[in-house]
């Protein structure tokens, strides 16, 4: 059932039998809202987002389609997150999720004038699903519907707005040692040394060729977020600190002290389908008490 969210946008309320949520708005495909079954927030959403077109909704799960960042001559981040999308009613099987029924399907296509920004045809399905354990489960599947025989290249990213308690007790561990490229030094390549990643000033880094599981430690919080992607190697960390934050109209001065983007994504290759093709990425979300995880 669609309702009215924020500036009588229409969005979608998922609910699992244990009590979890999800918040979906069909502007931008976005979710906004992701509870756990004691009611508690897990994503972060600005207490100033501009829930208005065509300005993105700061926090929660932005889609960046079909481009990620200014990696390429389209607006910031692409245009499917300040796009309507539409309720899929008959959604080809998805190979997966099949057991949560709390579910939404989410559709795409492209409208002649944003033909004339990106000259392709496409279909963009998005699945977000809640699973028993109130586990987040998105699953965006891309298919190539151009009827003149070309391909199309695109990047991508889930960017992701954790809630974090305190930014300076946060780690993210499964980055260690890997190849970044760091957009504060001209998308330069680096190489990250040492621990898991703490962070004490702005950072914005494309790590690459990432493992299949990142983990997000909450010290203050006791809470780990366990991300698990397929069909996505590289992933993004940004918190844009004190003086960024400043510059950030939709953003509160003290806000980023409370969020955490790490972003699944494809960036670094950019997918490639042919005519008919169709690439599929999928992101788990958990939380877990960090009690729970070994080596805490
Ligand atoms: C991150 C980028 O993914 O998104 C940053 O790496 C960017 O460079 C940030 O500042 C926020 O982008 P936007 O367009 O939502 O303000």
């Amino acid at each position: 059932e669609v309702c009215k969210g924020v500036n009588g946008l229409e969005m979608v309320v998922l609910r699992e039998a244990r009590g979890s949520s999800a918040e979906v708005y069909l502007y931008g495909g976005h979710v906004t809202s992701w509870k756990n079954d004691h009611g508690e927030e897990l994503l972060f959403l600005s207490s100033k987002a501009i829930f208005k077109p065509p300005k993105a909704i700061r926090g929660g799960i932005p889609i960046c389609f079909p481009q990620f960042s200014n990696h390429g001559s389209l607006e910031q981040h692409g245009f499917a997150r300040n796009r309507i999308w539409s309720i899929d009613n008959d959604p080809p099987p998805f190979p997966t999720n099949s057991s949560s029924r709390a579910f939404i399907d989410l559709i795409l296509r492209p409208t002649e004038d944003d033909m004339k920004i990106w000259p392709h045809s496409f279909e963009f399905r998005l699945r977000v699903a809640l699973g028993p354990g109130g586990d987040l489960m998105l699953t965006s599947r891309i298919r190539n519907t151009n009827s003149d025989g070309k391909p199309f290249s695109f990047t991508f990213a889930y960017h992701t707005y954790f809630s974090v308690s305190d930014i300076c007790e946060v780690r993210v561990e499964g980055l260690e040692t890997l190849d970044y490229l760091d957009n504060l030094q001209n998308k330069e390549r680096f190489t990250e040394q040492g621990d898991a990643i703490t962070f004490e000033a702005e950072i914005d880094k494309i790590y690459l060729s990432t493992p299949t599981k990142i983990a997000i430690l909450d010290h203050e919080k006791k809470r780990t977020f366990v991300l698990r992607k397929d069909g996505l190697p590289d992933a993004v960390v940004w918190n844009p600190w004190d003086k960024k934050a400043k510059t950030m109209a939709d953003f509160g001065d003290e806000e980023y002290k409370h969020m955490l983007c790490v972003e699944a994504a494809a960036i670094e290759k950019p997918v490639t389908l042919k005519p008919g093709e169709e690439w599929r990425g999928r992101l788990e979300l958990s939380a877990v008490p960090s009690s729970y995880c070994s080596g805490q």
